[in-house]
């Protein structure tokens, strides 16, 4: 039998994507649609985990991401997004896996200790002002949803690949860590999975900070219109240091120019640009301007298509129930083959009715 190759990516809702998204993931997911099997998730329970107060626009945040998704050119046909909280499946699998963790390593998670502390969800070692129980877990429901595209069962040859940001990469090497104490405790049942990294240098905020957050208000989105970017770029940070249009520029470390490296690709010729800009013979007015430009390139086809499917809600619905229909389908046979791992599928024991399959 040909060997299935998995791929499980997810994301938070909690706002329409930015450029920094595609830059970084969206490009390299689209071009992992021609050789893996695609889940995109969103990851819906997970935003409650992270949060401190409801969020009322999260619908809206969950549309906006299917939009970009199917914005940006994946093709619903080939990938499958699915709602992280229309899989029973998910907290079932995280039940089983709570048992194989240890509170201790939860608390060492270097990623979850830095959004606890930025996101005033408490801290993880002082007992009055501890962090809440659904915090501290959260690697492992992530951990469940990777695991849960384990193949069923698992080949030699088969993959279950998770591209996601450095900051992730602790929680797919915990998934992983997880997965095998399960398959030394209980039997081989999991595949395990591997994080992909982008080689791509992540994209600036449009205030030169390192990252780009819709939070941070330095974002440009994908639905951003025309107006909108150009006047985020016309307000950009440039090079600090390049005070006067005849002072030579630092092209490395300014924010406008790492985005036309992003952006421009090869016709641009950037190295002549480069060159340009460290002997002042451009200005960064002019480099701005140019630079509105290249995005509007590139966003202008990515929105002709978002309105096109915004304009039918009915076929995003359609198209995120199916996803999440196909993804259920893969996650009822990883939980039977848990269970059976486990021992509690009582073959003996049930009647039809309680041994029947997650419907
Ligand atoms: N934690 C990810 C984020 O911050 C979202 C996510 C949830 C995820 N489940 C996942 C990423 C599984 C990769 C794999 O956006």
């Amino acid at each position: 039998m040909a060997n299935v190759k998995r791929l499980l990516s997810g994301i938070r809702p909690s706002g329409a994507l930015h450029l920094g998204h595609y830059v970084g993931a969206l490009r390299q997911w689209l071009a992992y649609e021609s050789t893996h099997e695609c889940y995109f998730m969103v990851a819906d329970v997970q935003s409650l985990a992270t949060r401190r107060e409801p969020d009322p626009e999260l619908a809206q945040h969950v549309q906006d991401i299917v939009l970009d998704w199917l914005a940006v050119g994946l093709d619903p046909e080939r990938s499958s997004f699915v709602l992280q909280s229309r899989m029973p499946e998910l907290a079932e699998l995280t039940v089983y896996l709570q048992s194989l963790v240890r509170t201790g390593e939860l608390r060492d998670n270097p990623t979850a200790r830095e959004e606890a502390r930025a996101w005033g969800k408490g801290n993880f070692t002082d007992g009055v002002n501890d962090v809440d129980f659904g915090f501290l877990g959260y690697p492992v429901s992530q951990a469940a949803d990777i695991l849960v595209f384990s193949t069923s069962p698992p080949a030699e040859g088969d993959a279950l690949i998770v591209p996601v940001g450095f900051d992730q990469v602790v929680h797919v090497e915990f998934a992983a860590h997880i997965g095998r104490r399960f398959n030394d405790f209980y039997g081989e049942t999991f595949l395990l999975p591997e994080a992909r990294t982008s080689q791509v240098p992540r994209l600036p905020g449009t205030d030169g900070g390192s990252k780009m957050g819709k939070s941070l208000r330095n974002a440009i989105l994908l639905k951003d219109s025309e107006e909108a970017v150009a006047t985020k770029v016309r307000n950009m940070f440039t090079d600090p240091l390049r005070v006067s249009p005849e002072d030579p520029g630092h092209p490395d470390d300014c924010p406008c120019f790492l985005f036309r490296s992003a952006f421009g690709g090869e016709q641009l010729d950037l190295g002549r640009r480069r060159e340009d800009c460290l002997d002042a013979r451009t200005d960064c007015g002019d480099c701005k301007e140019d630079l509105a430009a290249e995005i509007q390139t590139v966003l202008a086809p990515i929105q002709e298509r978002r309105a096109d499917y915004a304009a039918h809600p009915e076929r995003v619905a359609e198209i995120l129930g199916d996803g999440t229909r196909r993804a259920r389908a893969v996650a009822t046979e990883t939980l039977e083959r848990v269970r059976d791992a486990i021992g509690i599928s009582y073959p003996n024991l049930l009647d039809p009715g309680l041994r029947r399959k997650n419907d």
